[in-house]
């Protein structure tokens, strides 16, 4: 598990995966707002369609930069569930959370968080699934295959947690960067060597 200050700080593949997925998924749900996916030619539902397939693109190179980086988050992290070891870790962290909210006060900023690990990659399979019952719909939908309604059914069922998602995930970065100095571009930054302003980690 990497744990190094240094050594946590997100690649710069990483940054350029998480800037793609996160741009895709924001057109997604502006483009959800007002397409009409039954109305041929709809221009809004041809965003959805072809930034969702972008979307899936991203998703599948965010895993495999996941697997072979070097640095940032162990991806044993992302997915703890099956790893006593790391479901102790996940507990004690979500124990040490509540105990600070407890107490009315943040829990403390750590770099390598098993809970924060855990809901990022919560984030990662939710967005595999959006993607992937997305693209399926796109490749099948004129065929005669009766699970492919029930794939776009759970596509829409889904989407509502991909709101929370956004919103849950934006607002702890936002907490970080103006609350406790945690820098935004810790993962926004798309130059090879990120460069934080003074004072900021
Ligand atoms: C729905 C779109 C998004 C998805 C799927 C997503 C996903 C992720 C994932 C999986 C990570 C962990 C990366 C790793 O440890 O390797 C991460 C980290 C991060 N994300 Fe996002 N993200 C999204 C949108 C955003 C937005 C809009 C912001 C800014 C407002 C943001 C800010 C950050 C920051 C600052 C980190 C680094 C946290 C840390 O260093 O511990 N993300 N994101
Ligand atoms: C990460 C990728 C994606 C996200 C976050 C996403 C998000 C959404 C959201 C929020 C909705 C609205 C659900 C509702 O109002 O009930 C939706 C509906 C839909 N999306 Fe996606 N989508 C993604 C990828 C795709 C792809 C690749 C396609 C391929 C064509 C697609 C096709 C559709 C269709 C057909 C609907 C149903 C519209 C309807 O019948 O009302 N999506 N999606």
């Amino acid at each position: 598990m990497t744990t190094d200050h240094a050594a946590i700080r997100h690649s710069l593949a990483t940054r350029l995966v998480h800037a793609g997925l996160a741009i895709a998924v924001i057109i997604q749900l502006s483009t959800s707002l007002v397409m009409h996916a039954g109305r041929a030619g709809d221009p809004f539902f041809k965003v959805h369609s072809f930034s969702g397939l972008t979307a899936m693109v991203f998703v599948t190179l965010f895993w495999i930069v996941a697997v072979v980086r070097t640095s940032g988050t162990d991806p044993g992290m992302l997915l703890p569930w099956f790893s006593q070891a790391r479901r102790r870790a996940l507990l004690q962290d979500i124990k040490t959370t509540l105990s600070a909210l407890g107490k009315g006060r943040l829990p403390p900023f750590k770099e390598a968080s098993p809970l924060a690990a855990m809901v990022h990659g919560l984030g990662l399979l939710l967005m595999t699934a959006m993607a992937s019952s997305g693209t399926l719909y796109f490749f099948l939908s004129d065929t005669r295959l009766g699970f492919v309604e029930w794939v776009i059914e759970a596509h829409k069922l889904l989407a509502s947690l991909v709101w929370v998602y956004l919103i849950a995930h934006s607002f702890m970065a936002l907490l970080h960067h103006f609350v406790e100095e945690i820098s935004l571009s810790r993962m926004w930054s798309v130059t090879s060597n990120r460069r934080t302003p003074p004072g900021r980690k």
